[in-house]
């Protein structure tokens, strides 16, 4: 398995192999940003296909109230393994470690994410890998675009972790990842 930055030339095999929702195309939005120097675009691959995602988001967490209080740590953010079959396979612990590393070589000290009140399973696993409860509660929202071209705003109820990062902890290189 490999994890590198989104390429352009990856757009139309990440839709094809991990759709986004109706007419949202999550992914473009993922890479224009990254293209805009505002977040880093994470792809993990196995035999050439994509099967999981994750976004860095070099200025933080969109939710004001979490941003005001972490004003400086990046987050991870759109973690993902599709399809479902290949899910607790370690794909998504590879995806954070990567997240990690590059997070530490730019010298940031610490990262977050943020976990919804309903995915439980994803709160064990980053407790797992470090992330710690900071009694931060938000509402995550986002919207996406329908098959007929109609918003839906969601507004998730979710908490933010943080882990932080010290000199000699990342166990995973980033080999393999082109930072921007
Ligand atoms: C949450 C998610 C991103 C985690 O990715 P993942 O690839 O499934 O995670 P990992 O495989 O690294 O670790 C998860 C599980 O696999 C186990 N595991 C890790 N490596 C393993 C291996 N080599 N062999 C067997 N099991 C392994 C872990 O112990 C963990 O146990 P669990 O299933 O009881 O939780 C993924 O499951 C997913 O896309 N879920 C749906 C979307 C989602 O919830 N996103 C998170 C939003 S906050």
């Amino acid at each position: 398995m490999d994890t590198r930055e989104c390429q352009e030339q990856d757009l139309e095999l990440l839709e094809a192999c991990m759709p986004s929702p109706g007419q949202t195309r999550r992914h473009a939005i993922r890479f224009e940003r990254q293209q805009r120097g505002l977040s880093t675009y994470l792809i993990a691959w196995v035999d050439d296909v994509p099967v999981g995602t994750g976004e860095i988001l070099w200025q933080g967490c969109a939710a004001p109230e979490v941003n005001q209080r972490y004003p400086q740590c990046p987050e991870l953010n759109g973690l993902a393994v599709w399809p479902a079959e290949l899910q607790s396979q370690g794909i998504g612990t590879a995806v954070v470690r990567t997240a990690e590393a590059l997070a530490h070589d730019r010298g940031h000290h610490q990262i977050g994410l943020g976990v919804t009140d309903d995915n439980p399973r994803a709160a064990a696993l980053y407790q797992r890998l470090g992330y710690q409860e900071t009694g931060c509660c938000y509402l995550d929202r986002y919207h996406y675009l329908d098959d007929h071209g109609h918003r839906h705003d969601v507004a998730d109820p979710a908490r933010f972790l943080v882990k932080q990062l010290q000199v000699g902890q990342q166990e995973h290189p980033t080999a393999g990842v082109r930072a921007s």
